[in-house]
């Protein structure tokens, strides 16, 4: 059954939920597309992913695609609308390949860089990258500027579902945006919840937040995610923007209290995973206390930025969570300074990819522990089974050969049983050798 937190927290099941399913695909009613659309229209396409070459968008766009629907990708990346379309996936992503080239054969998924593409299916997904600016600010602009390249192509009827992490009240923003344009199209935000390299299981395990302002927007969204996972949960817009950065700033707080209790017991000269796992064993209350490491990635530092900016400023917990977790790299090096004269040693960094068996370097910690071991050790050797956008990377073999100490910095299971008579400096104790340095 759907549902949703409603006002007071109770679960509500919207009536709507057992109307007749809204069919999609080649076979829908010849090639139109009525699914709630206020006039009929002749849709091409089912869907339309704005930004749909990127690590969220291409997941989705392959997920609806393989539900037998018909997808547009609409990106502003030449070199990605290519590879897409001749099949190749623009960044490693488990379980992708396949259907993604099921998908270009059978023509049901096609990328392009003419924004006129919008025009073509009542249902269009944004989900472009909402960084924050080098001076860690988030920008509610980002996608309203976006959109005002590609505004002109939409039409009435459309469903807009916004997809990316946005500041708290951009939905708002993005409405009224198309009222002054005159269009009638439903606005909805729909947060994606995935993690990278496991976003085709959990786009149809999860469930959806829908964060809809109307009653037709609401379920139009219902009506489309339906099609991919069994459980809606129905919000207010920013109630639902709000969820989507408090999901990722627990997280992120999450992993600092990991990275601080690391902290205290190795400066007291204790291994914080032998009193981790004795903490959590058969202790649920507990049991999701994360090992130590580093928290980095394109989400959840910058999340939890965006939810300090919208609270003025005001968010202790995080901005405490953002100083443990970044400092952690300037942490180990103090403690080889202490250890070894690390002027005169050559270190190896084992991992450079944000999180293990990825190949995305995006605000990846790795690059942060390099800088700082280039300015205070001897010399400095990075390798990394997944990436291959930094060719100044080494193989493994090299880097073991010539290195005096090792770092493993992102947990990748190669490493686990590395054969070296190097020290290794290992706080994920993926060598389970303890994680004291
Ligand atoms: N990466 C994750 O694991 C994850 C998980 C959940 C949510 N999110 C959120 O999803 C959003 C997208 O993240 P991502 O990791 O996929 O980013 P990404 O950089 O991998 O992908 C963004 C894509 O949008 C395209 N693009 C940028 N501007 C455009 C424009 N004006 N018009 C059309 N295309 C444009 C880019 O070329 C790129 O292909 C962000 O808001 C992010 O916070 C990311």
């Amino acid at each position: 059954m759907p549902h949703g937190a409603g006002a007071h927290g109770r679960i509500q099941h919207p009536g709507e939920a057992n109307e007749t399913p809204i069919a999609y695909g080649p076979g829908a009613g010849g090639s139109a597309v009525t699914a709630g659309a206020s006039s009929r229209v002749q849709w091409t396409k089912d869907v339309v992913v704005i930004g749909g070459c990127g690590h969220v968008g291409m997941p989705l766009a392959i997920a609806f695609a393989d539900r037998g629907l018909r997808v547009g990708i609409y990106d502003i990346c030449e070199s990605a609308v290519k590879q897409v379309n001749a099949a190749q996936l623009p960044f490693d992503e488990p379980g992708a390949a396949e259907p993604l080239a099921r998908a270009i054969s059978a023509g049901t998924l096609v990328a392009s860089t003419d924004p006129a593409l919008v025009r073509e299916a009542e249902n269009v997904v944004v989900v472009i990258g909402t960084p924050v600016d080098e001076h860690l600010n988030p920008d509610p602009e980002a996608i309203p500027r976006a959109l005002a390249d590609c505004l002109q192509h939409f039409v009435d009827g459309q469903l807009m579902v916004l997809r990316s992490t946005v500041f708290p009240g951009v939905t708002a923003l993005v409405e009224r945006m198309v009222e002054r344009l005159g269009r009638k199209i439903d606005v909805v935000f729909c947060p994606e919840r995935i993690a990278e390299g496991r976003a085709l299981i959990e786009l149809v395990s999860l469930p959806q937040i829908v964060g809809a302002a109307s009653r037709s927007g609401a379920m139009r969204a219902e009506r489309l995610f339906r099609l991919l996972t069994h459980e809606i949960i129905h919000l207010q817009p920013k109630e639902a923007e709000l969820a989507k950065l408090f999901t990722n700033a627990w997280r992120y707080i999450k992993f600092a209290t990991a990275n601080q209790f690391f902290l205290i017991a190795n400066d007291c000269g204790l291994d914080f995973e032998r009193i981790r796992v004795a903490i959590i064993h058969d202790y649920p209350r507990a049991a999701d206390l994360p090992a130590a490491g580093f928290a980095a990635g394109p989400c959840l530092f910058k999340d939890t930025m965006q939810l300090a900016a919208f609270n003025d400023n005001n968010f202790t917990l995080g901005h405490s969570a953002m100083l443990i977790n970044e400092g952690l790299p300037l942490y180990l090096v103090n403690r080889l300074e202490q250890r070894y004269d690390l002027a005169s040693l050559c270190v190896g960094i084992l991992g450079m990819s944000f999180k293990a068996g990825s190949d995305d370097t995006r605000s990846s910690l790795s690059y942060k522990l390099r800088r700082v071991l280039q300015f205070r050790a001897g010399r400095v050797l990075c390798t990394d089974p997944y990436v291959r956008s930094d060719t100044t990377l080494l193989p493994l073999p090299t880097v073991l050969a010539q290195a005096d100490l090792l770092v493993i910095a992102t947990p990748h299971p190669q490493y686990a049983d590395l054969r070296t008579d190097k020290p290794v400096v290992d706080v994920w104790n993926l060598r389970d050798q303890g994680v004291r340095v």
